[in-house]
C-alpha cells in the first residue's frame, strides 16, 4: 500500500480507500492491481505486461493511451545518476504520467493547483496517473530500484518541462518506508 503524506498539514495516510479518495481530490488517479496470473517481479517484459493485460487495456480505452512499456531501473543501471537528475526537478509534461509499480519503491511529489505538496510513496501493485500538466517530482527510495509499467499517449510527447521553482528542494526526497507509520510506534 501507498504512503500520501502531506507535510505542511502533518498528515499520513496509509488506508486504500483514504489515499485514493484524498488523491482523487486533487486529480491524481490510485488504484490497487492484482495480476490476473501469479507473476514472478522478475518475470520478463511480455509476461508482466501480459499478467497485467486487462488493467492495461482498460487504462488504454480509458486515458487515449497507444503504448506500454515496462521501465527497469537498478543501482547498477547505466547512466542511472543522469536518469534520477532528470526526474527529481519539478517539472510537467504535455501528456499524463502512468506508473504501475512491479517492484522497488519511489516517492512522488505532487505540487496540486491551489493545495498543498503532497508526497505519494508508491510499492509494488500501486496504479498512479499524474495527469498531464501537473506539476511534480520523482525520487527513487535508498534501493534504488524500480519495475514499473508505463502507459503512454505519445512517448515522444514526454519531455518534462522544468518549473526551476527549487520547491523540490524544501522537501525530504527519501522514503517514508513502515517504519515512519506512526501506527506502527516509530517516529523515523
Ligand atoms: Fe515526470
Amino acid at each position: 500500500m501507498a504512503i500520501v503524506t502531506i507535510p505542511a498539514e502533518g498528515t499520513v495516510l496509509t488506508d486504500e480507500s483514504e489515499i485514493a479518495k484524498y488523491l482523487a481530490g486533487i486529480g491524481i488517479q490510485y488504484e490497487r492491481w492484482e495480476a490476473t496470473h501469479a507473476v514472478a517481479p522478475d518475470a520478463p517484459a511480455e509476461e508482466v505486461l501480459a499478467a497485467y493485460g486487462a488493467e492495461v487495456e482498460r487504462l488504454k480505452a480509458r486515458g487515449g493511451y497507444v503504448v506500454a512499456d515496462l521501465i527497469d531501473v537498478t543501482p547498477s543501471t547505466p547512466g542511472l545518476d543522469l536518469m534520477l537528475e532528470k526526474f527529481k526537478r519539478e517539472h510537467w509534461h504535455d501528456e499524463d504520467e502512468v506508473r504501475f509499480v512491479i517492484e522497488g519503491r519511489g516517492v512522488f511529489h505532487v505540487q496540486p493547483q491551489g493545495g498543498p505538496v503532497t508526497a505519494i510513496e508508491v510499492v509494488p501493485g500501486d496504479l498512479i496517473c499524474v495527469p498531464s500538466g501537473t506539476r511534480h517530482w520523482f525520487n527513487l527510495c535508498a534501493d534504488r530500484r524500480i519495475r514499473a509499467i508505463r502507459l503512454f499517449q505519445d512517448p515522444s510527447g514526454w519531455t518534462p518541462h522544468y518549473t526551476e521553482s527549487g520547491v523540490d528542494g524544501d522537501f525530504q526526497p527519501g522514503c517514508f518506508g513502515p517504519a515512519y507509520l506512526p501506527s506502527q510506534g516509530a517516529a523515523a
